[in-house]
């Protein structure tokens, strides 16, 4: 399954009347050109808007019958065009909306030939560095994370920014600016992120944007929402709703050991939740309303046989985009501003979320993407919880750790020592260093790591020692955190709530 990848580039306020956000994206999507000689949507729908004026001064004027034809023929025309570029019927009065097709399914449209495929089930680039995400950038649409936001947030939040915003691990944003314009205004915000559990087994991947969220918690001091979709990996894995739910209370487990405040957090399952809060069930009914099949068709490739289970799914990832799906939390507050930090395979829930969100009236929410964690066999793939070998999982041993490494992690090394010596290694493509970029935490230690592997001064063995050494004390304090995670300790978590803090 892949996702179609629109840029984030208009949103129809319902009801057509070229809002402020059209406007705003008539310049982005001039900035986002998908290949030689094709037309955007919006150019598409100026030209039929044009075109449908026509036609219709040409009838008032009771022009000849010919010339009236072919100003019809040529309406059809562009219709036809319109609906292959965007999947969707035109419709006067409407611009496309944010999260349309306007390339194809899935491959950057820009005539490279590369191959890279980003989609919240699929992963595959050809390229040993990773997936090319300057071009996901201009495909999906998003602002990439520059050294001016950076500066920004470390200037509100008065802290050291993370070494994931130092080093663009968090690379890419939207609304952003708006988040901090807002706070330091002293009007807060809310964080959400989520977790798709999908078996016991979590590896060190999936904590990137936990520890990146525990940051934001504690700099910002704000409420955090955290969706476990147990509903979602039962609609797409072959797994029994009673699975997905125990898997839902384990991961929880893991995500509490990165050490969030239970005043400030509240962790949701949604086969619980959705049936306890009539507040939430709306949110997700109305986002259902706003949303066509043809738009999901659009933004995630569903088919005529997926099941409709599936086809509803992405308004129950959006719904806690929103602050009156917990009312126990904002007291029916529907304006607090969302903020949410996730890889960029997630995106695309949530360009159809800010779609729909002036629709029925709520503020979009802002986000901050993630690279991927690369697998131990190379940044071509995303790890997969399902390959042992594809990653350090949080459960490791020590010995299992420096096996792994040893064995299986991607060496950008030479073939002999004497080759490396002289030639020096590439820590671009080598994957204890990329490793090393996500947790080694002292930046001029990880600095003169790469000049010294890239001079040959360091060899692969050693490179991977210093690896093994960071990560097993790492995991092994994740995995004493984790023991003291009761249940008593996953209910506090999981009980809706009021929470602690000042909007
Ligand atoms: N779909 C995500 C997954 O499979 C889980 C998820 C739900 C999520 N809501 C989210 C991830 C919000 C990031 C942000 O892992």
């Amino acid at each position: 399954m892949k996702a179609l990848v629109g840029p984030d580039t208009h949103s129809s306020d319902g009801d057509g009347h070229g809002s402020e956000e059209s406007g705003l994206c008539v310049k982005k999507m001039t900035d986002c050109q998908e290949g030689e000689g094709a037309k955007t949507p919006m150019e598409l729908y100026e030209r039929l808007s044009v075109q449908g004026d026509k036609v219709r001064s040409l009838k008032t004027a009771k022009a000849e019958k010919a010339e009236i034809d072919s100003a019809i023929q040529l309406l059809l025309k562009l219709k036809t065009d319109y609906k292959q570029v965007t999947g969707q019927d035109y419709k006067a009065g409407c611009p496309p909306s944010e999260n349309m097709n306007v390339s194809d399914n899935g491959p950057a449209a820009d005539g490279t030939g590369d191959e890279d495929s980003v989609d919240p089930w699929n992963v595959s680039t050809t390229n040993a560095k990773g997936v090319d995400y300057d071009k996901l950038i201009v495909r999906f649409g998003s602002t990439k994370i520059e050294k001016d936001l950076v500066d920004r947030i470390e200037k509100v939040s008065g802290q050291k920014p993370h070494r994931f915003l130092r080093r663009g691990i968090f690379f890419s944003h939207r609304d952003m600016h708006q988040v901090l314009d807002a706070y330091e205004k002293n009007k807060s915000f809310y964080l959400y992120t989520g977790r798709g559990p999908s078996s016991e087994a979590m590896h060190v991947g999936h904590l990137i944007p936990f520890i990146f969220t525990k940051w934001l918690q504690d700099v910002f001091d704000i409420p955090l929402v955290i969706q476990m979709t147990d509903d979602e990996k039962y609609l797409w894995k072959d797994l029994t709703l009673e699975e997905c739910h125990r898997f839902t209370l384990e991961n929880a487990k893991d995500i509490i050991a990165c050490g969030f405040d239970v005043n400030k957090t509240f962790i949701f399952s949604d086969l619980e939740y959705m049936g306890a809060s009539p507040e939430f069930y709306r949110n997700v009914v109305k986002i259902q309303k706003h949303v066509t099949f043809n738009q999901v068709k659009g933004i995630f490739g569903f088919t005529d046989s997926d099941c409709i289970g599936k086809i509803c799914f992405p308004a129950i990832q959006a719904a806690p985009s929103f602050s009156n799906s917990f009312p126990q939390i904002f007291g029916g507050r529907k304006d607090v501003q969302c903020l949410i930090p996730c890889a960029i395979d997630q995106d695309p829930y949530f360009r159809m979320t800010r779609d729909v969100a002036p629709r029925i009236g709520y503020p979009k929410p802002a986000l901050l993407h993630s690279t991927f964690f690369p697998a131990l066999q190379g940044a071509q793939t995303k790890m997969s919880a399902s390959d042992v070998n594809s990653s350090i999982f949080l459960t490791d041993t020590p010995k299992q750790i420096k096996n792994k490494i040893n064995k299986h992690a991607f060496s950008g090394g030479k073939d002999t020592v004497e080759e490396h010596r002289k030639y020096g290694g590439n820590p671009e493509v080598d994957v204890s260093f990329m490793y090393l970029t996500f947790f080694l935490e002292d930046d001029e230690q990880l600095e003169k790591i790469r000049q010294d592997y890239s001079s040959g001064a360091i060899l692969t063995g050693e490179l991977k020692k210093i690896l093994i050494e960071t990560l097993q004390p790492m995991i092994a304090q994740h995995q004493e955190r984790r023991k003291q995670v009761n249940e008593e300790i996953v209910k506090q978590f999981m009980t809706p709530r009021p929470l602690n803090f000042n909007l």
